[in-house]
C-alpha cells in the first residue's frame, strides 16, 4: 500500500494514500480541536455534517478533516 509523510502538530507520520486526514490524527492519537469552553471535541459524524472535525490544513483553519484525504507532505495543525 502506498504510504504518504504528512506532519500533524510538527509531527511526521507516514499514513496510507487516499485516508482521510481524520483517520491520520485518529493514528496518531493527536487530539483534533477544542471547544470555546476549552474542551476536547473529536470527530463524530465522520461524514461533513457536525464540523467537530476541524483543524488547520496547509494553512486553511476550519477544514473538516472528515472530508479531505491526506496528501504527501500536507501540514496539518490540530488544537491539542
Ligand atoms: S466528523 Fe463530522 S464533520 Fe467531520
Amino acid at each position: 500500500m502506498t504510504q504518504v509523510r504528512i506532519n500533524i502538530d510538527g509531527h511526521a507520520l507516514d499514513v496510507p494514500a487516499g485516508i482521510s486526514v481524520a483517520a491520520a490524527i485518529a493514528q496518531s492519537q493527536r487530539p483534533f480541536r477544542r471547544s470555546v469552553s476549552g474542551h476536547m471535541r473529536a470527530p463524530f459524524c465522520g461524514m461533513g455534517i457536525c464540523f467537530e472535525c476541524r483543524v488547520q490544513i496547509d494553512g486553511i483553519a476550519q477544514q473538516r478533516s472528515c472530508m479531505v484525504s491526506v496528501r504527501d507532505g500536507m501540514q496539518v495543525v490540530t488544537d491539542g
